[in-house]
């Protein structure tokens, strides 16, 4: 049996349905090698990593700087405990990411864990505690974006609102309160029309509505909120939905304000992806927890981290006796393969000529996908560093969505593939989010490919 059959007869795949996967004649793609930003199958045919393997790999793939520090790890120990023992990388790690977190008096500690969804989990425990091992049981509420995700552990599907995923789990999920996310393109306080070439974000015409819900859920229950979670910036799973600038300055005053603690999901965002380091960067913001993981290991790896100001880590100090411990962690905690690789990849990120490179590709992403107002039937098109997200409409003056049964998105990103591309997208928005170091003419190709693909599906009509 080939690995594709392998597959069909013995593996269950995240967010797929497995009845399309296994119909026969349906062949899945079988990655066997990567290169930079390229991906190649078993028949020998090359693809773009255009999401960079679900928004996780930033200098490519084998990357030589990234291999030999892995290799060099392995010559060494691939595992050992960190439950009362510690090792060589995980302090190293923890210090260069306080070091990015770029607030002296925060006191920054670093817990480290398996993937988003743990760092999620790991965070909301971590807050839950601190409030009560500090008198502060009444702080018990979390507050949290519409259409956010956050993973899929119960904790983090209870902060996120997405009623799709959900249905199934509502039972033993945890009530949060929602607000609405800050995203100007299907706001309904927005009053400005679309218009084509401009992101709904400069041409919006409100009173900064969104912040006003927020103050209001804020102030229902200032006294019992233990914090405001949220994604900065872009909501990735939601759709890469993109906020105005200025959203999070305010909606984290507001937090201080009122003593709610803000946890940031920097999962997606976070390590130069919205073209600062992270994204509360760009707003000059320190948040009390961020979750980071995905590209941490600059893809390579499952490694996490939650990372909490020391007035939280204090809550957890105390005598033995007062059981005042974190009574949280996981098997594989502080592993050094995962921390050698993150550390190389910190070190890759420092680099300046990368850190230009990031501008360079995030620009010309920008001019080649400007192509894509001109189709009739992309509503929005914008972008963030080098997250571009183009979102389909059935009508661009009512921004009326395509239904989502007609698989709209995954029908182009498919028609891609045989024009050299791989991508995914959510539901009607397509997404292209490569590693950092793809070349330019692969940047290229990427973006002709989905162009490509969308005229195909929805062609143009000669009017
Ligand atoms: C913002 C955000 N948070 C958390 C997660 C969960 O991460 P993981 O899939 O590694 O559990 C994701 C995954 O897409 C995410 O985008």
């Amino acid at each position: 049996m080939t690995p594709a059959d392998l597959d069909k007869k013995y593996l269950w795949h995240p967010f797929t349905q497995m009845q399309d996967w296994c119909a026969p004649g349906a062949e899945p793609i079988v990655i066997v090698e990567g290169q930079g930003a390229i991906l190649r199958d078993d028949q020998g045919r090359e693809y773009v990593d255009g999401n960079s393997s679900i928004w996780t790999n930033l200098h490519g793939h084998r990357h030589p700087k990234m291999d030999a520090a892995l290799r060099a790890q392995l010559d060494k120990i691939a595992h050992s405990s960190f439950l009362g023992l510690t090792n060589e990388v995980a302090p190293l790690l923890a210090k260069m990411l306080v070091e990015l977190m770029q607030a002296d008096d925060k006191n920054y500690r670093v817990f480290l864990s398996d993937d988003g969804s743990t760092a999620i989990e790991a965070g909301l425990k971590m807050i839950l505690q601190a409030r009560d091992q500090r008198g502060e049981t009444h702080r018990k509420n979390f507050v949290s974006l519409s259409q956010g995700y956050h993973g899929d552990t119960i904790g983090a599907m209870s902060l996120g609102h997405s009623k799709f995923f959900h249905r199934p789990f509502s039972s033993v999920l945890f009530p949060t309160r929602e607000v609405p996310a800050p995203a100007c393109y299907r706001c309904p306080h927005n009053r400005a029309k679309p218009e084509r070439g401009a992101d709904a974000r400069t041409t919006r015409k409100c009173n900064w509505e969104c912040l006003n819900d927020l103050r209001t859920v804020l102030d229902q229950q200032p006294e019992t909120t233990a914090a405001f979670v949220l994604e900065p910036l872009v909501q990735g799973a939601a759709g890469m939905l993109m906020h105005p600038s200025g959203y999070l300055k305010q909606a984290a005053a507001m937090c201080a304000e009122r003593g709610i603690w803000l946890m940031l999901d920097e999962v997606m965002t976070g390590f130069g992806r919205t073209g600062a380091m992270f994204a509360c960067e760009r707003e000059q913001v320190q948040p009390d927890v961020i979750a980071l993981a995905k590209s941490l290991t600059g893809g390579y790896l499952p490694l996490a981290a939650t990372i909490a100001t020391g007035e939280i880590f204090d809550a957890f100090l105390g005598d033995y006796s007062e059981f005042k411990t974190f009574f949280h962690g996981h098997s594989y905690s502080g592993n050094p393969l995962g921390c050698a690789a993150a550390i190389a990849s910190l070190e890759l990120l420092a680099d300046e000529k990368v850190q230009q490179t990031i501008v360079h590709r995030a620009n010309r992403l920008r001019e080649k996908t400007q192509l894509f107002w001109t189709h009739p039937n992309v509503g929005d098109v914008r972008q963030e560093g080098l997250i571009c997200a183009i979102e389909l409409v059935a009508d661009f003056a009512t921004r009326k969505p395509f239904p989502m049964e007609d698989r709209l998105g995954a029908r182009i990103c498919e028609a891609a593939r045989k024009y050299g591309l791989l991508t995914r997208p959510i539901g009607n928005v397509l997404v292209l989010m490569p590693p950092y170091c793809i070349t330019e003419p692969q940047l290229d190709q990427a973006v002709d490919a989905l162009w490509r693909a969308l005229g195909e599906v929805l062609p143009i009509p000669n009017i």
